[in-house]
């Protein structure tokens, strides 16, 4: 079992890599806790598993991004009241991303604040998600609008669930991979690209090697925990990405956006020559184009759609679009005065760069 140590300013956690399922039994020997599981993946173990686990304090949860609102908290809030929840509950999530916002969110509020632990079930909450103590939900059409710091007691990561995700499921997963790799710099991509195939194959050390390179990048990021700073740069491929999501009616799935939107932001940093035409055509060639399984439309690539999907970013202060954008030698930066002509311009670009459907 591997141990990855986060520190945060709420309180410190960690990560628990394993291989077996051995931390289903422990679990098990929490007094007061509630299992809240996404209902597939509740389907898919709770013959194998999950067996351990006691149905009568699982709560399953369906999912879909339509329920990641103050409603299904509230249907949380009321499980836990009705099995009469005291502060000393502890809150057992298990899931993707989904589950990971509602649970989180649920309870960061209720009696300000509950034990949670959580166990990410999608590449996307085992690379990226899990760490970082962000919970969001939806509020009406604006996307994770509503949220909260607060970060799980501790991790469960067990690579292995890996293995029933959907195609599209795991290919969103992919692309916080790679984003995360490529902000890592030049080492962090040239071991990932050394065994992106078996990674593509599921296979499981190559899975363990694209998580752990993963999280550990994403960690470097962390003493910025409340997204002031250089945390941003996490954000790189999400202003756009995040407006694709939106045109697409969430058709696109998040990290599948983020690929897309990473393309976007290198041909900017291209014609701004920030990035070599070079070091562009490399990186499309080797990491990105491949990996994009999800293309967009002519219609999710309408201008005036885009533009005002990111114009609603929320982290956006001046009159200009924000966008993330990486240069040569993987150099981060991020620029707030992309207006109109120049995205008009880009977007041209985009559709010929990765050929839409
Ligand atoms: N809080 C954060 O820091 C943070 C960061 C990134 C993304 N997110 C949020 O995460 C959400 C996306 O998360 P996600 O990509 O994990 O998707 P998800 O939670 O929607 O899960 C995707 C699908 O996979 C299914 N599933 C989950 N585990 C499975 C398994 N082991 N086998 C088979 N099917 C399984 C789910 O039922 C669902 O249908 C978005 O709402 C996004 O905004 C949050
Ligand atoms: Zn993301």
């Amino acid at each position: 079992m591997q141990v990855i140590n986060v520190k945060s300013a709420l309180r410190d956690y960690q990560v628990h890599i394993t291989e077996t399922t051995d931390f289903i039994r422990d679990l098990g020997n929490i007094k007061e806790r509630l299992y809240v599981i996404d209902s597939n993946v509740w389907e898919i173990y709770r013959e194998q598993i999950f067996r351990g686990i006691d149905p009568s304090k699982v709560m399953v949860l369906p999912i879909h991004e339509d329920r990641k609102n103050l409603y299904t908290v509230m249907e949380v809030y009321d499980e836990l009241m009705s099995r009469a929840a005291k502060r000393n509950m502890t809150l057992i999530s298990i899931g993707g991303g989904i589950v990971q916002d509602i649970t989180g969110f649920a309870a960061s509020t209720l009696y300000r604040g509950l034990n949670w632990l959580y166990v990410p079930t999608t590449l996307l909450a085992q690379a990226d998600s899990c760490i970082g103590s962000k919970t969001s939900l939806n509020y009406k059409n604006y996307k994770n609008l509503v949220g909260t710091f607060f970060p799980p007691n501790s991790i469960y990561l067990h690579p292995s669930f890996l293995k029933t995700l959907r195609d599209e499921d795991f290919y969103s997963g992919l692309g916080e991979v790679i984003k995360l790799h490529l902000i890592g710099g030049a080492d962090h991509v040239k071991s990932l690209l050394a065994r992106i195939d078996q990674v593509r194959e599921r296979q499981p050390n190559a899975l363990l090697d694209a998580i752990s390179g993963s999280l550990n990048v994403k960690l470097g990021f962390l003493d910025d925990e409340f997204d002031r700073g250089k945390r941003n740069f996490l954000n790189f491929g999400h202003c756009f990405g995040h407006a694709l999501e939106a045109t697409s009616n969430f058709a696109i799935p998040h990290g599948q956006a983020v690929m897309t939107g990473m393309v976007f932001a290198n041909i900017v940093a291209k014609n701004r020559r920030f990035m070599s035409k070079n070091f562009f055509a490399e990186l499309n060639e080797k990491i990105l184009l491949d990996n994009i399984v999800s293309r967009p439309t002519q219609d999710h690539l309408n201008m005036e759609h885009i533009y005002s999907a990111m114009k609603m970013d929320k982290k956006r202060i001046g009159d200009g679009l924000t966008l993330i954008m990486q240069g040569d030698g993987y150099k981060m930066t991020k620029i707030t005065d992309l207006f109109h002509p120049e995205l008009e311009k880009s977007i041209d670009e985009l559709k010929e760069v990765i050929g839409v459907i």
